[in-house]
């Protein structure tokens, strides 16, 4: 397996084709932009220029990890050497279906088909194609290059073989995979997005600040980030959508969102990459400001 085609160039899709790119596969990065895929190769250069600084990486080391990475707007061309496709475009369940269904006509028959979703169906995901056998979860956690994770989800008709082979890839990359079966948020966002919402349920009772309920899980539980921090880096709405999607998918209304929640993601307030959730966020700062809203 040398050629990886990874579907869409967004903060998870440019950690991913940079992960591949790096232990020497030969990456082929798809978006419907230009503009997308030059920001997400300027954001691969300064992540790649981190581990420069750090010492991990050679200038030479960096130059070639670039060379690996081919960048396409046409999903047809962008897949058709494909030894494996990684999908990671937006969470939205009909662009999924449609996607998976142009992979399946696209991409060489046997090839494996795997979503990096965070909480959508990877058997309804297959559903859409005419080889669900060969359709898996690869799901990467944020920053991708950093975190050890794979979460290697098994659709209902996921065969053994398929998983074997993403279980093998993912050690390839030097992760730690997880086998895990197809039900709503998996494992990973099952157990976290209730954390979340439970800490902005708290910030929303008047409980404690933002400060203090990230102090208490960062000092006390040893996070590195705390709940509203994490939900912020995160994006407010992807924790919504995901929390819906086990409110939805279970049935239980333990899994409701928090109202708070609810009102920041409709007024526009979704974390770090609108500028702005729990924490203000100011291009270049590493500062960890509490909005307006939450300072007391
Ligand atoms: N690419 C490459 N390297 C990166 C990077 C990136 N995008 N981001 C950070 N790094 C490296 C840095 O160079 C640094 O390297 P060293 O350890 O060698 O020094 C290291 O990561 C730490 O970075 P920083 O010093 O800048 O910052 P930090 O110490 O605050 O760590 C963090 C940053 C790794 C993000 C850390 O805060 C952390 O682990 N946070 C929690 C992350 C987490 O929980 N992720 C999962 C989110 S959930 C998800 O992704 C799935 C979902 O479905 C919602």
């Amino acid at each position: 397996m040398k050629n990886i085609s990874v579907i869409g160039s967004g903060t998870m899709g440019n950690g991913i084709a940079h992960t591949f790119a790096q232990f020497g596969y030969q990456v082929t990065l798809v978006d419907v932009s230009d503009n997308a895929l030059s920001r997400a190769l300027g954001t691969i250069e300064r992540n790649l220029d981190r581990q420069v600084n750090k010492g991990t990486l050679s200038k030479a080391e960096k130059a070639g990890i670039l060379s690996n990475i081919t960048v396409f707007t046409d999903l047809e061309q962008g897949v058709a050497n494909a030894d494996l496709v990684v999908e990671a475009a937006t969470e939205n369940l009909e662009l999924k279906l449609k996607l998976f269904k142009d992979l399946d006509t696209f991409a060489r028959p046997g090839v494996i088909l795997a979503s990096n979703t965070s909480s959508i169906s990877i058997t309804r995901i297959a559903s859409a194609t005419n080889r669900g056998d060969k359709v898996i979860g690869m799901h990467f956690m944020n920053p991708v290059p950093v975190m050890k994770l794979v979460e290697v989800i098994r659709g209902y008709a996921t065969s053994d073989a398929t998983t074997a082979v993403v279980m093998e890839l993912s050690e390839k990359l030097e992760k730690s995979p997880v086998e895990v079966n197809d039900y709503p948020g998996f494992v990973a966002n099952r157990i976290l997005m209730p954390m979340i919402n439970e800490a902005v349920f708290t910030l929303h009772e008047g409980v404690a600040g933002v400060t203090e309920i990230d102090n208490v899980m960062k000092m006390g539980m040893a996070h590195p980030m705390g709940p509203l921090q994490l939900a912020d880096f995160i994006g407010l709405d992807v924790c919504l959508a995901i929390l819906r999607v086990l409110h939805e998918g279970f049935g239980n209304p333990k899994y409701a969102p928090c109202p708070l929640l609810v009102n920041m993601v409709a007024a526009g307030c979704k974390g770090i990459k609108t500028g702005e959730g729990f924490y203000q966020y100011t291009e270049g700062s590493k500062e960890l400001k509490i909005a307006n809203k939450f300072s007391r």
